[in-house]
């Protein structure tokens, strides 16, 4: 068997044509583009680079990009402040915290004086708890790039075994939850999951966020499952995931590639929270 390449880059440039006219709406009503802020603390390369592609697609769809960058010593308090005034400002419709943080920042402490409303990528507390509690929130974009590809591709989710790696609060927490509401069976797996295969091995989908190249191998995939690739690892200058590609494509019924699956509509669902609000 060989697997099917979900492509995010197809499904992203379509739905590029229709936030384009939304952002062009937008900017006609209010009279001004909208505009998102992305807040870099230090210089994680995947985190250069992400913000790098977001701005770019800002600038094709037609949003107001700014990237401020601060020193990797940044105090918290200064962090803090820095979210607090961003987030009240008339001219300011979105702010993204980009992670990872450095060590001495606590995320918990920065996101949560950010205004929700601003909060399109969903780390602050009150976006978060919403989601948990099943309310309309801003979501972290990953996760929802996931879902939207998989109702694309119209890969049934409702009553699936859908099993996660990794628990972090922008990657496999937010992305399980979105499962559960829509009606998987969802397990979560991390660093301290006992015989980890023979969890991944029930999972009908089966989504990676752990930050490990070829960590998930084919062995741990039941075979034609569904899987959701969203490490995002920098390794000799190139980017790769969590998935050794090449094995488990011979295994799985359908994988996101990466580059090229969940990457591209990651910022997408970024600039359409921005534009049109939580989901
Ligand atoms: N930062 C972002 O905005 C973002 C968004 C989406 C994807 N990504 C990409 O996704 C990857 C992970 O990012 P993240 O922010 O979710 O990472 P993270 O905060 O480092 O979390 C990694 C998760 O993987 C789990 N894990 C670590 N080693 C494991 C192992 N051997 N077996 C099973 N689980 C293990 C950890 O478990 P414990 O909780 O037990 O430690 C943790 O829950 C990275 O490649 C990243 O670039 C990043």
């Amino acid at each position: 068997m060989s697997a099917t390449m979900l492509d995010g880059r197809e499904l992203a440039a379509a739905l590029r044509a229709t936030l384009t006219a939304e952002a062009a709406r937008i900017a006609h009503e209010r009279g001004r583009r909208a505009h998102l802020t992305l807040i870099a603390s230090g210089d994680d390369p995947t985190a250069t680079l992400y913000a790098a592609q977001v701005a770019q697609s800002c600038e094709r769809i037609g949003l107001g990009c700014a990237l401020r960058r601060y020193p990797a010593d940044i105090a918290e308090t200064v962090l803090r402040t820095e979210l607090a005034v961003l987030g009240a400002r008339g001219d300011v419709d979105g702010v993204v915290l980009l992670l990872p943080l450095p060590g001495h920042i606590r995320q918990r402490v920065v996101t949560e004086v950010l205004a929700p409303e601003k909060d399109v990528d969903g780390l602050g507390p009150r976006n978060a708890g919403r989601l948990m509690l099943g309310f309309p929130s801003y979501v972290p974009s990953t996760a929802d790039a996931a879902l939207e590809l998989l109702h694309a591709a119209q890969i049934p989710i409702q009553g699936q075994n859908v099993v996660i790696i990794g628990r972090s609060n922008v990657g496999g927490k937010p992305a399980g939850l979105l499962f559960l509401r829509e009606n998987a069976t969802v397990t979560f797996c991390h660093s301290r999951t006992i015989d980890l295969a023979s969890v991944t091995r029930q999972a009908d989908i089966l989504f990676t966020s752990v930050g490990r190249p070829a960590y998930v191998t084919a062995d741990m995939v039941k075979p034609g499952a569904v899987v959701l690739d969203a490490g995002m690892n920098a390794v000799d200058g190139r980017m790769v995931g969590d998935v050794a590609e090449d094995g488990v494509r011979e295994v799985a019924g359908a994988l996101t590639p990466v580059p090229g699956g969940l990457g591209p509509l990651t910022r997408l669902m970024l600039i359409r929270h921005t534009l049109v609000g939580p989901r």
